[in-house]
């Protein structure tokens, strides 16, 4: 469903000059499968996914969605994706609802699919309880659900999450965890970052470490284990990185 061939993006800022981001990475994400970008902080992981999400313009490479190119056809990608990244604004004066309402309009459901659909979101992220309180007056936490209530919320076929589970207590985790494996479950194409070594052992069919712009590795748990001679992702990962565990 995901097929990223090649992909590169540079950068040019005047102190450091241009810069290879991210450098010729090839992967692919089936339906109804997990993938876990790791690596650590500058590795590449958010242009990655900002690439695919469309926001981005690869500097050379080509990806797929769903067949469809994102570059050539961006409003095609765009449809199929629910894309959560950290700098993703929400109006503090929107409730929860309210967001979720708008954007359901924006993605073209009707006012009855979307209170239904909404209501789904709400109770499998456990968001009752701050459905109607303004977002300027939401916890961290509980802001980071209502981003990914809206990335959810038309049903993609494609999800791209980056970090969501960045800066959330061990059971709002644990809800986006069940959230993710439930989209799993129903056939979706997950993409997602992550720096919770637990977390991406427990969700992800098959991981992709990457580090300076470079794909490192990339296999699931078994593959990397059998690479690197290391039993915990913890281990495995700082193995590929080139440092001692
Ligand atoms: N808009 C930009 N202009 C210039 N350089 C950028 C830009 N966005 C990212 N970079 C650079 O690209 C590299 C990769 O950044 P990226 O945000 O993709 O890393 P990341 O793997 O998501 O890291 P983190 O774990 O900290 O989120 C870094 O060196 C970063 O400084
Ligand atoms: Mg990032």
């Amino acid at each position: 469903m995901i097929q990223v061939s090649g992909l590169s993006k540079s950068f040019t800022d005047p102190k450091r000059g241009t810069h290879l981001a991210v450098d010729n990475v090839t992967f692919d994400v089936c339906a109804g499968e997990v993938f876990g970008l790791l690596g650590p902080n500058g590795a590449g992981k958010t242009t990655t996914l900002r690439m695919l999400a469309t926001l981005l313009k690869p500097s050379s490479g080509t990806a797929t969605l769903s067949g469809f190119d994102i570059v050539r056809q961006p409003e095609q990608v765009r449809a199929q994706i629910g894309f959560l990244s950290g700098d993703m604004g929400l109006y503090g004066r929107l409730t929860p609802r309210e967001t979720l309402e708008f954007f359901g309009s924006l993605n073209g459901l009707d006012a009855v699919r979307a209170r239904r659909r909404i209501d789904q979101v709400f109770l499998m992220l456990d968001m009752n309880s701050f459905a109607d309180v303004r977002g300027d007056k939401l916890s961290t936490g509980m802001k980071q659900k209502t981003a990914i209530a809206r990335a959810l919320l038309h049903d993609p076929p494609v999800l791209i999450l980056d970090e969501p589970t960045s800066g959330l207590d061990v059971p709002t985790a644990r809800n986006i965890e069940a959230a993710v494996l439930n989209a799993k479950q129903s056939g979706k194409c997950i993409l997602y970052s992550t720096h919770i070594m637990e977390e991406a052992e427990y969700l992800c069919d098959r991981i992709g470490v990457i580090d300076g712009g470079k794909l490192k590795a990339i296999g699931t748990m078994e593959d990397l284990r059998r690479e690197t001679g290391k039993q915990r992702l913890r281990e495995i990962f700082l193995d590929l990185l080139g440092l001692a565990a």
